[in-house]
């Protein structure tokens, strides 16, 4: 309530209004707002957060239609391999380079500088950002398929390839790119994805790109992806390889489920980041090995399949059974 309190008086004091968080680039699909024909400088349509939906709304935002809304012919996310890129990150398209020539940018996500910081322990309300502070960001990750329509991408086809631990914190996010091989012809699809820890509703964000791989691409196709668990204290639960996109928390869907607190003693929070095993960076294990032809990706891939319970009851039969051996 109060949160939604504070959301109505921010936007009659500021002129923009704020949403939530989008990572924002000229390849991204929404960019112009969701009216036809109208360039919206002013929009923060992507940036509303998802929570609760059917699939059929949450993925790709189609909920306000934003997945319609692709971007001009020939503006793609550019990707090169073992390079890097950077997107603006922003409550408001207004807030970004792509809107009023670039006026109202800041080195924070609204606009401001917070040449006197930004943030302490408890949960920030300057800006909708979900978070006590910059160490506490939960992190955020782009995913690529190697499909040129949107109508063509699955769960299992779209790859998280980079994270960025500590994030959305600043507007300039640079990410890393692996060994990506080149796209087919029509470009690659790509999402944003973030999911917050705490500090509000506990919704996530995924929006698209259209995207390219350039540079010198790798050789090598990206394995199928299977969703991530979480794995805080607990490394062998961690799924490896490559991975899906967390969808969490919506009315179906959903590819993780989690209960208790973490190590921190908050409530558990799937995120890009450690938690649920997801290196910092580039992710490099997304590749097909050579046993993937015969069809199952890899010995990881292998032993990952089983739901997590039973996974976990497994290794929790293997203690038990070697209890008596080791002490
Ligand atoms: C968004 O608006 C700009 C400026 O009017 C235009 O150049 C661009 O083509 C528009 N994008 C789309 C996808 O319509
Ligand atoms: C933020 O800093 C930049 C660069 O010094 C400056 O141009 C801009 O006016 C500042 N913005 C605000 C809101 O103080
Ligand atoms: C960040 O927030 C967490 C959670 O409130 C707190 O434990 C930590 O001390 C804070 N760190 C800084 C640098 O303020
Ligand atoms: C993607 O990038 C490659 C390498 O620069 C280029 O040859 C290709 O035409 C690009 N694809 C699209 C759809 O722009
Ligand atoms: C999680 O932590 C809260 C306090 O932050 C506590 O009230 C709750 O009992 C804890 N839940 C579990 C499952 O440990």
């Amino acid at each position: 309530m109060f949160f939604f309190i504070t959301l109505y008086f921010t936007s009659l004091i500021f002129p923009f209004a704020c949403a939530h968080v989008a990572a924002w680039h000229k390849g991204m699909y929404c960019r112009n707002g969701t009216t036809p024909g109208f360039d919206d400088q002013n929009t923060n349509t992507i940036a509303n957060p998802l929570f609760n939906l059917k699939r059929d709304d949450w993925w790709f935002h189609a909920v306000d239609h934003c997945d319609e809304f692709p971007p001009a012919d020939g503006d793609f996310l550019e990707l090169p391999a073992n390079g890097d890129f950077t997107v603006e990150l922003a409550v408001n398209r207004a807030f970004t380079t792509l809107s009023y020539d670039g006026v109202n940018t800041g080195v924070f996500l609204d606009g401001q500088n917070y040449t006197d910081g930004l943030g302490g322990v408890d949960c920030i309300s300057a800006l909708n950002i979900h978070t006590q502070n910059q160490s506490m960001a939960a992190g955020s990750a782009f995913a690529i398929s190697y499909q040129s329509e949107l109508s063509a991408v699955t769960p299992e086809n779209l790859v998280v390839f980079t994270t960025l631990y500590h994030t959305p914190w600043e507007r300039l996010a640079t990410y890393a790119v692996p060994n990506l091989p080149a796209c087919p012809p029509g470009g690659c699809i790509c999402a944003w994805g973030w999911v917050p820890n705490g500090c509000g509703e506990p919704n996530i964000y995924m929006q698209g790109f259209r995207c390219n791989v350039t540079g010198q691409p790798g050789e090598t196709a990206l394995a199928p992806a299977v969703p991530p668990t979480w794995c805080e204290d607990s490394p062998a639960d961690c799924t490896t390889g490559a991975r899906q996109m967390i969808y969490w928390n919506q009315a179906e869907g959903n590819n993780i489920d989690v209960e208790g607190n973490d190590s921190r003693g908050f409530p558990k929070s799937p995120a890009y980041n450690s938690v649920l095993g997801f290196e910092e960076g580039a992710q490099h294990d997304i590749f097909l090995t050579k046993s993937d032809s015969k069809g199952l990706p890899n010995n990881a891939q292998a032993a990952r399949t089983p739901p997590h319970w039973s996974a976990g009851l497994l290794s929790f039969l293997v203690l038990a059974a070697l209890r008596p051996v080791m002490f």
